[in-house]
């Protein structure tokens, strides 16, 4: 069995569970997280018997200060040092700022911000100096380009993309890599995948399948990438975003904005 084992927050759905089977299939043992009354077990049970190695988990709602400490005394209690740290539970919106309320932006920014820096906090505080260790943080292209419609989302994704490149310089020359990856649209849940369907042309082929963004995403990480963007559509927007000139970018995201107005 492997020595490794790696937490995953948001396992039981979507990316995931598909960074839980991709792992599993790199022999590495398992600490799985997701709300209670969610598919873990089911998931939990699957992949022991399709796979080597040992899958603990945990049902608890992470937006609770006290779900972080659970996470790390309950691997404590079975004595297990944690190798790597998948920052992925993340909660979405497509709608106007208005139409959200604030109890649900307050959820959005703890689950999408707080969650993220104080396990990577905790996780590092219980890592084993002498092996290497690896954290990846969940970001979006949606943190990286102004997008009506997905203001708060956005703005949690910017914050992780600053918080991944500033620990990246802290923690340069230690036995800590850190990752970013910035997927565009994934088909993680059947409505993306009706919302998707609609899209043509370059928008369409910016979205990717969970499978192949998790294993793009593990192989980066095992390799030490700062910043992975799974696709090379969505890697061309990178680049053309930092090439093309400020006021050109407002022209484009003023007629994106007419056009959901007119939708
Ligand atoms: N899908 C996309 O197009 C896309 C694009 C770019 C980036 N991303 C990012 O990728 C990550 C995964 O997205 P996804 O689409 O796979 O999400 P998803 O299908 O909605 O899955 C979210 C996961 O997080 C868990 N979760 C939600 N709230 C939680 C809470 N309070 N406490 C503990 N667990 C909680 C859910 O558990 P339950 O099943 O129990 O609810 C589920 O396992 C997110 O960070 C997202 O921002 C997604």
């Amino acid at each position: 069995m492997s020595p490794l084992t790696a937490i995953i927050t948001g396992a039981s759905e979507g990316l995931g569970k598909s960074f839980a089977i991709e792992l599993a299939g790199r022999n590495i043992n398992l600490m799985l997280v997701a709300l209670p009354s969610s598919s873990l077990p089911e998931l939990a049970s699957f992949i022991r018997k399709n796979f080597s190695v040992k899958v603990n988990y945990l049902e608890t709602d992470l937006t609770r200060t006290e779900s972080y400490l659970e996470i790390f005394d309950y691997l404590q209690e079975q004595d297990i040092t944690a190798h790597l740290l998948i920052n992925n539970a993340g909660l979405g919106n497509w709608s106007w700022f208005e139409e959200k309320s604030a109890a649900f932006y307050k959820m959005q920014i703890e689950l999408n911000v707080v969650t993220p820096v104080l396990l990577t906090r905790l996780f590092l505080a219980q890592a084993d100096s002498a092996v290497t260790s690896y954290i990846l943080n969940v970001g979006s292209l949606g943190g990286l380009f102004l997008v009506p419609k997905k203001q708060v989302y956005g703005a949690t994704k910017s914050f992780i993309r600053y918080f991944t490149k500033c620990l990246q310089l802290e923690l340069y020359g230690s036995n800590v890599k850190i990752s970013l990856l910035s997927p565009g649209g994934i088909n993680t849940k059947p409505e993306l995948l009706v919302m998707n369907n609609t899209l043509k042309g370059i928008s369409k082929a910016t979205i990717l399948e969970p499978e192949q963004v998790a294993r793009i995403a593990i192989d980066g990480l095992l390799q030490g990438k700062k910043e992975i963007i799974p696709g090379i559509i969505n890697r061309l927007l990178v680049l053309l975003n930092s090439l093309l000139p400020a006021s050109v970018k407002d022209m484009i995201i003023k007629r994106r904005l007419n056009t959901i107005l007119e939708s």
